[in-house]
């Protein structure tokens, strides 16, 4: 019996993960899903944003589908980011935002690309201090998490070359021509890690050039890995070649637990209306399915997604008129 943890959190996180979940159940593998809270919603009520059950909840499972909570951009004592409280507790290191170009014309076409990034450091290890009127960041990165990080994307460049019969690319991007010390680290351990992988090439972009790349040729890149607020930044910007944030998934491996989410926020704009995009939570699902060694059914779920956007079922945000539960009966149809 396969146990999946499920924690909606707040605004359209909600709708989106029992969009996700009525889809997975549609697969009929039987799977339990196990309920639990985290939020600014739970914090206000219990004083917890994630609750130590939530966290065993997740451990216990090994799996987890969180949807999106809203963070307060003042310091709220007392409040902690769920997600990156998971990060922390399960050292979920591998960021994981696969890009793949959808059947609609909001979408560009021939794009198959994945962001790795680096989940844990650098500008997000939280060491932030006031000296007088200067404030300061530390940006931390190590030789480990640099090298694992790196492992994790040459692997995936594997996975990608088996499943497409063409030798993939790893492009590594930093800033190292500035930040010398602490991306010139990052840079020499992903190219070090290189060398395990002969069969696959790597290149190497600086994060302003690959920023613009992006934007004009994105079919031309395979695999990038990168630091932890560069990959934030990129992932996003990704987002928008293939429809924006209400169509994209991601995960965050660590070795002792995954925790899959759509890249959106909470969306306090549209909470509540049923007008919330679910492919992005739906496609989080599939890399889940992926993970579990169930690869054939997540295959089902994008296929069943492509198929909907094909009959121009579409919601809102990608200029159609589908509200949120009419999207998933569709999609659980085209199973
Ligand atoms: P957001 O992703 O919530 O919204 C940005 C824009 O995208 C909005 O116009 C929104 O309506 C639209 N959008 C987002 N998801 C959508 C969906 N499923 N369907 C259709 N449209 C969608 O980012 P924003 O507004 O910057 O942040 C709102 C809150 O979410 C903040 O409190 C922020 O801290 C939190 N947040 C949480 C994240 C997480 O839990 N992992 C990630 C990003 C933001
Ligand atoms: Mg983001």
């Amino acid at each position: 019996m396969i146990r999946i943890c499920l924690i909606s959190g707040d605004g359209v996180g909600k709708e989106v993960i029992t969009a996700a979940a009525e889809v997975l159940a549609a697969l009929g593998l039987g799977l339990e899903f196990v309920e639990t809270h985290a939020g600014f919603e739970h914090f206000k009520q219990s004083g917890d944003a994630i609750p130590d059950a939530t966290l065993s909840t997740v451990e216990a499972c090994g799996v987890a589908l969180f949807g999106a909570t809203s963070s307060p951009s003042i310091k709220v004592e007392g409040y902690r980011s769920p997600i990156l409280a998971m990060r922390k507790a399960f050292d979920l290191y591998a960021n994981l935002r696969p890009v793949q170009s959808l059947p609609g014309k909001f979408s560009r076409p021939n794009l198959d690309l994945l962001i790795v990034r680096e989940n844990t450091e650098g500008l997000y290890a939280g060491h932030e201090r006031l000296e007088g009127d200067t404030a300061i960041a530390e940006r931390v990165i190590t030789r480990k998490g640099s090298t694992r990080i790196a492992k994790m994307a040459f692997e995936q460049a594997r996975r990608k070359s088996v499943v497409s019969g063409q030798s993939s690319v790893v492009t590594v991007v930093h800033k190292a021509n500035v930040l010398k010390v602490t991306d010139g680290l990052f840079r020499e351990s992903a190219l070090q890690m290189a060398k395990d992988y002969p069969e696959i090439t790597v290149k190497e972009m600086l994060v302003d050039a690959m920023a613009m790349r992006l934007v004009r040729d994105p079919e031309n890149f395979d695999v990038i890995v990168t630091t932890n607020l560069f990959g934030d930044i990129l992932s996003d910007e990704a987002s928008a070649l293939i429809g924006g944030l209400g169509v994209a998934p991601s995960a965050n491996v660590g070795e002792k637990a995954a925790v899959f989410e759509p890249v959106h926020g909470s969306a306090p704009n549209i909470a509540g209306q049923g007008v919330a995009n679910p492919i992005g939570a739906i496609l989080s699902a599939a890399m889940l399915l992926d993970h579990i060694g169930q690869g054939a059914q997540a295959d089902r779920v994008r296929q069943a997604v492509n198929a909907t956007i094909e009959q121009s079922v579409l919601p809102r945000d990608l200029g159609g008129k589908t509200n949120t539960q009419q999207m998933t009966r569709t999609i659980i149809g085209n199973l």
